[in-house]
Order: C-alpha cells, then sequence, then structure tokens
C-alpha cells in the first residue's frame, strides 16, 4: 500500500480517487474546516487533524509515499481576487505544502488547481510552484496538464483544472502519462433526478422569491435536457448539456445552484447531486444534520473525483 498525506482535504475528493486504486491509504489528513471534515469522517476511517496547517510541525506527519493536496485556489481563479500569492489570507498556502515537501520529499506530489493557476501574474505564480518543485529534487521530472471533465472524466460537467504531478525519481517519471481524452457516454439524467419529486425546497414557486424570478425562468427555461444558471439579471443555458463548473459559492445563498427543468418544476440542484456532477459514488455519504449551504460550497470546493482516479491509476503503474 502506498501511504498517502492529504492536505486541504476537504471532503475528500482526491483522496476517494488514489483510493479507488485499491493501492493506497491515506494515513495523514489535514483540513481546518470542522463541517468538511464530518463530511469526511463521515466517509473514510482516516481521522482528520483539523488544525491551521500552519500549526502542523512535520514531526507530526508520519511517513508517506504521495503528497496529495488541491490547495485554495480563491486567490487564483477568475472568481477570486487574482492576487495570487501576495494575499496574506490563503496565498501563501502553497507554501505550506513546500515546507513538508521540500524535508520529507515524497515519491509523488500530486497538485490540483483551477486553470488560470498558470496565467496568473503574467505566468509568475506558476513558475514559481514549478521552481519550489524543481528546488526540492523534482527537476525535470514533473508534468501538468489542463484537463476538461467531460473529456477525460466521462462527467457531464465543464470543469477545467490543471493536475500537476512531480515524481522524486526519474524511472517512476519516464513510465508516467497523463490520462487520454475519453468519450462522454454519461449524461445528466444519469446523475440527476428526473423521475420522482424531490423536498420542495429546492423549486422555485411564483413568488417565491424577490424579483419575480420565477417568471423570468420559466420564459427561458424551455429545454429539459441541459443545465441553467441564474446571472444576477437573466438566465443563460449551458451548451452540450453540460453542468457549468460547480462552485464554492453555491454555498453563499443568492440563486448560485444551478438549475433544471423537470416534470415537477424548475428547481435547483439538491446537494447529492452536485456531489453526483462531481462524479462521487452512490454509496458517497453526505451527513444528515448538515446545513445545504455548507454541503453546496463543500461540493463546489472539490474536485471530479473519476479524473483523479484516472491520473492516481497511471501513477501507480508508474511506480511498480
Ligand atoms: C479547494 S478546497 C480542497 C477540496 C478538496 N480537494 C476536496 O476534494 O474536497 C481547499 C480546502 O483547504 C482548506 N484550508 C484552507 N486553508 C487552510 C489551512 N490554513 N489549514 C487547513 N486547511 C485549510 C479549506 O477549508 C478547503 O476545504
Amino acid at each position: 500500500m502506498y501511504k498517502i498525506c492529504s492536505l486541504f482535504a476537504g471532503v475528500g475528493g482526491i483522496d476517494l480517487g488514489f483510493l479507488q486504486t485499491n493501492e493506497c491509504e491515506v494515513i495523514y489528513a489535514n483540513e481546518f474546516d470542522k463541517y468538511a471534515v464530518e463530511t469526511y469522517e463521515n466517509n473514510f476511517k482516516t481521522k482528520v487533524d483539523c488544525r491551521d496547517i500552519h500549526d502542523v510541525k512535520l514531526n507530526e506527519i508520519p511517513d508517506f509515499d504521495i503528497m496529495i493536496g488541491g490547495f485554495p485556489c480563491t486567490s487564483f481563479s477568475v472568481a477570486g481576487y487574482r492576487k495570487g500569492f501576495e494575499d496574506n489570507r490563503t496565498g501563501d498556502l502553497f507554501f505550506e505544502m513546500e515546507r513538508i515537501f521540500k524535508v520529507r520529499k515524497p515519491r509523488v506530489i500530486f497538485l490540483e488547481n483551477v486553470k488560470n493557476l498558470v496565467g496568473h501574474n503574467n505566468g509568475k505564480t506558476f513558475r514559481t510552484i514549478i521552481e519550489k518543485l524543481e528546488e526540492a529534487g523534482y527537476k525535470d521530472k514533473i508534468r501538468y496538464q489542463v484537463m476538461n471533465a467531460c473529456e477525460y472524466g466521462d462527467i457531464p460537467q465543464n470543469r477545467e483544472r490543471i493536475y500537476i504531478v512531480a515524481f522524486r525519481e526519474k524511472k517512476d517519471y519516464d513510465r508516467f502519462q497523463m490520462p487520454l481524452p475519453i468519450p462522454l457516454d454519461n449524461n445528466i439524467y444519469k446523475i440527476f433526478n428526473f423521475e420522482t419529486k424531490v423536498s420542495e425546497r429546492y423549486y422555485y414557486t411564483p413568488g417565491k422569491y424577490k424579483g419575480n424570478i420565477y417568471k423570468l425562468l420559466e420564459e427561458s427555461m424551455d429545454d429539459d435536457s441541459t443545465v441553467y444558471q441564474w446571472r444576477r439579471k437573466y438566465v443563460r443555458k449551458n451548451q452540450n448539456n453540460l453542468v457549468p463548473t460547480l462552485t464554492a459559492n453555491m454555498g453563499e445563498g443568492g440563486h448560485n445552484v444551478p438549475l433544471i427543468k423537470t416534470q415537477y418544476g424548475i428547481r435547483k440542484l439538491t446537494p447529492i447531486e452536485c456531489f453526483y456532477a462531481q462524479g462521487y459514488p452512490k454509496e458517497y455519504k453526505l451527513p444528515t444534520n448538515m446545513s445545504d449551504a455548507r454541503l453546496y460550497k463543500q461540493a463546489g470546493n472539490s474536485v471530479v473525483v473519476p479524473v483523479i482516479n484516472r491520473i492516481a491509476i497511471n501513477i501507480i503503474k508508474s511506480l511498480k
């Protein structure tokens, strides 16, 4: 079994993609959002260290082979502040990973982030990340690629993310390749519940929200085979029958959760449907006592599990 150290673990999407190979075990996970930890621990046997990562000492982390982490992207995403490493609140979190990998030198480092990481600050942010990996001993042994979930994960979501894999050993790096695109066989009917009625609270009905949103939705949502988004003043129809990129702001209330039209009316996706749109399996269980706002945020913050799994399978092959 390859031992994994999972940082910024969230609800464990990256962990799950690696665990599904049946060749890995998570021996250390860190995440400071107690609600995400609750969801994580509802599904995995690893007990999460829920301290701020800045407070974790190196010698408190047991030995591991693979480090995984989708470090917070608020400072890099177009939707975020575009401040990158200068953002004191979250900008230094990559360096918290570096603090650990430069000493522990795991056999593999796996990083996931928003696509915009590459172009951020004229490419300087990304170059810094690569330089730090190189300085730690991973020079010329790093592969990265931007992949869209609908092309690489058989998941009908438009979600472009960068995946970075760094190897300590040249022979592992030489054997590794990023997954190739695969056809999209999956579709929204397979992952969302169009057949039965869900709880009333997810439906839009006349007079339920201010500003006569319902009328606008009803007029614009003419197609029950795709997913819509409310964009402050208008409704956006997503092309290609894909789910738009799920984001953490789904948890902020308002009308940020994507919408579908079903025979029972126009409604938001439910939290579990958002997890399914990230490729989580049916066995994944959400805590029953947690607010929708928290669950939406957790889903939006997470990853597309099948994309991670395809990369993880190739990583494990290259280590053998
Ligand atoms: C982009 S999310 C990662 C989500 C994860 N990949 C998943 O599949 O759910 C980043 C996570 O980092 C956590 N985080 C942010 N700052 C942290 C810190 N200083 N210490 C520990 N965790 C932190 C956030 O709470 C958030 O859950």
